[in-house]
């Protein structure tokens, strides 16, 4: 289990999601008020980017833009069809301005 720095917490815009590559894994970085949440990028109906799709602030889910399926970004459960498989949910933690994901070995990329 490690820990490896993302991104800067400002270089995230309020209330949206960006991707990023760490360490072989895609990431679906999710910026909520002053909390980040991290899950797969990858929507678990087809490959397609989850942190292009549109987060509802109040739901806390990412909707996938090519067949609307909303995803937990807590739970990286999906809340509606197609997709019926979760992403996996990482690990976020804020510390002096930087964002950082814990990835365990095995984890799914
Ligand atoms: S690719 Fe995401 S719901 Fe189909």
């Amino acid at each position: 289990m490690s820990s490896f720095k993302v991104c800067a917490f400002d270089d995230l815009q309020p209330d949206s999601a960006a991707r990023f590559d760490v360490e072989g894994h895609r990431l679906a970085v999710v910026r909520l008020g002053d909390n980040v949440h991290i899950i797969g990028d990858m929507c678990s109906h087809a490959d397609y980017s989850l942190a292009e799709g549109e987060l509802d602030t109040d739901e806390c889910t990412l909707e996938c833009w090519k067949h609307g399926s909303a995803f937990s970004i807590t739970t990286g459960e999906p809340q509606t069809l197609p997709a019926t498989k979760p992403v996996p949910v990482y690990d976020a933690r804020v510390d002096n301005g930087d964002v950082y994901v814990t990835i365990t070995q095995g984890d799914p990329s």
